[in-house]
């Protein structure tokens, strides 16, 4: 195990790792909040816009939900069913899209399916979010909506169509969060621009995606292994380096890394820490007191900071490589925006030790285990190809059946040479083990994503509710969900 000894008290801090941003970067734009849609029926119109994304020269094309990147950000109360309208109005050529709501618990049918229930130009599609779990309301959570279009959703994403999604916490007593201008969500996301300001077309040489049904193929170097969409600019909201001016109080902010392949490990130039009090999916049991926060393709993390003390500062929030052997050692190297703190104001936030987290599965009755191994193999028909137990993605092929109403033990094991960050639909699960191990701190609430380094081995625990049908298992680096990792299941009655 990678992680630091010692980490098994309730409140632990972790070594300081690596030391101030790498900066020369000069932070020119203030941040932008998207807007916020609150209803119970919300239609978002998928089309080409220009942005504001670089400080200086022209604006960027980019494909958006309703005109912005990212696109607005849906907040809901759990149990608030809402529907969502997606119009497609991209141009000829995009293809017909699909809108996954990343980390939600609803039917197939409204689950954004990479390869059937695709939008078509002109055509139109509602997803059904009752926000429900077992008839419960949701926990409040940090869920993001993207386009998962089978063999390219890693293009569809470069483009722009990516936006956040808040379920927000029921009232609870003893616990009040910062809320308001002092509960940021940050989409962190990366992409390389040309002189003019647009994007680069890093899938211009890249895989002939015919979209068919188990007929991808890709060549050139956009093949396994070499497939990696990295850029050189971080964008938080669409925006190059934004500053934001914020009071010398605690703030909330809701860490999200979009970035199609890249991982960050967060940090603050003043090594002031991260109090993270919960995952995307949910509250965490207790906060954790953490000095960097990593965060690999569409992982979240919910955390507060406390600039108070801090005024007149300038504290930039940077990714900073974690020491060489350790957990996080492959993450980005950047600034990543700054945080301008102002005078003190009234703060009524308030933090108790133990948090209201969901509830999670007793691991015990689980009725049912299997194993997922993450590899890299010579197929047959596509070559060189990122697998799932030795086997390229047929969205035909049913690859496990699942009981609804079981609790399911899975083991996810990564047997390739490479980091995968593994992401699993239909249901937020339980950390059991890693690596034999019981999970650090802050992987012990619910949680729909993990970091599998080479030769690791992560266990978790879910019980299956509400829905049958077909789900999916997948890498959420986009090149390797597109080139393969990715597999079937279907949960059946
Ligand atoms: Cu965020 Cu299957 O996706
Ligand atoms: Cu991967």
């Amino acid at each position: 195990c990678k992680f630091h000894p010692g980490m098994r008290g309730t409140i632990t801090v972790e070594g300081v790792v690596g030391g101030v941003a790498p900066v020369e970067t000069r932070f020119e734009q203030p941040l932008v909040v998207p807007a916020t849609r609150r209803g119970a029926d919300i239609r978002l119109v998928m089309r080409r816009a220009k942005v504001r994304a670089l400080a200086d020269g022209p604006r960027t094309t980019m494909w958006t939900y309703d005109g912005t990147y990212p696109g607005p950000t849906i907040r809901r109360r759990g149990g608030r069913g809402t529907e969502v309208t997606v119009v497609n109005r991209l141009p000829r050529g995009a293809g017909a899209m699909s809108t996954h709501l990343h980390g939600d618990h609803h039917a197939p049918a409204d689950d954004g399916q990479p390869t059937t229930h695709l939008i078509r130009r002109g055509d139109e599609r509602t997803y059904r979010y009752p926000l429900l779990v077992d008839g419960r309301p949701e926990p409040g959570s940090f869920f993001w909506y993207h386009d998962h279009r089978m063999d390219r959703t890693a293009r569809n994403n470069w483009r722009g169509l990516q936006g956040m999604f808040i379920v927000t916490d029921p009232p609870t007593r003893g616990l009040r969060l910062p809320t308001g201008r002092r509960d940021v969500p940050l989409m962190v996301s990366e992409r390389s621009f040309t002189p003019g300001n647009q994007l680069t077309d890093p899938f211009a040489d890249g895989p002939d995606m015919t979209g068919h049904h188990g007929e991808m193929s890709w060549t050139g170097e956009h093949a396994p292994p070499d497939d990696a969409t990295v850029g050189d600019t971080v964008l938080v909201n669409g925006r190059h380096a934004p500053y934001l001016e914020v009071s010398a109080t605690r703030h909330r902010l809701r860490l999200l890394n979009s970035s199609p392949f890249s991982s960050y490990n967060f940090t603050l130039s003043d090594g002031r820490p991260f109090l993270q009090i919960g995952t995307g999916s949910g509250l965490l049991p207790r906060a954790v007191v953490r000095s960097s926060v990593l965060l690999g393709p569409s992982q979240r993390a919910d955390v507060v900071v406390d600039f108070s003390g801090a005024s007149g500062q300038r504290l930039v929030l940077a990714s900073v490589p974690a020491a060489p052997g350790t957990t996080g050692d492959d993450a980005r190297e950047t600034a990543v925006m700054e945080f301008r703190v102002g005078a003190p104001a009234p703060d009524a936030s308030r933090l108790p030790s133990r948090l209201p987290s969901p509830r999670l599965v007793a691991p015990v009755p689980a009725q049912v285990s299997r194993t997922w191994t993450f590899g890299l193999e010579e197929t047959a028909r596509h070559g060189s190809a990122w697998t799932i137990d030795g086997r390229a993605f047929d969205p035909r092929r049913v690859d496990h059946r699942v009981r609804l109403g079981t609790v399911e033990r899975w083991r996810l094991r990564n047997d390739s040479e490479v980091t995968h960050y593994v992401h699993i639909h239909a249901q937020q699960w339980r950390t059991l083990l890693r690596d034999g191990e019981r999970p650090p701190p802050w992987e012990r609430g619910l949680e729909d994503t993990w970091r599998l380094e080479p030769g690791e081995e992560v266990e978790v625990a879910a019980r299956f509710t509400d829905y049958t049908g077909p789900f999916m298992i997948h890498c959420h680096m986009l090149d390797h969900e597109d080139h393969g990792m990715m597999a079937r299941f279907d949960v059946v009655p």
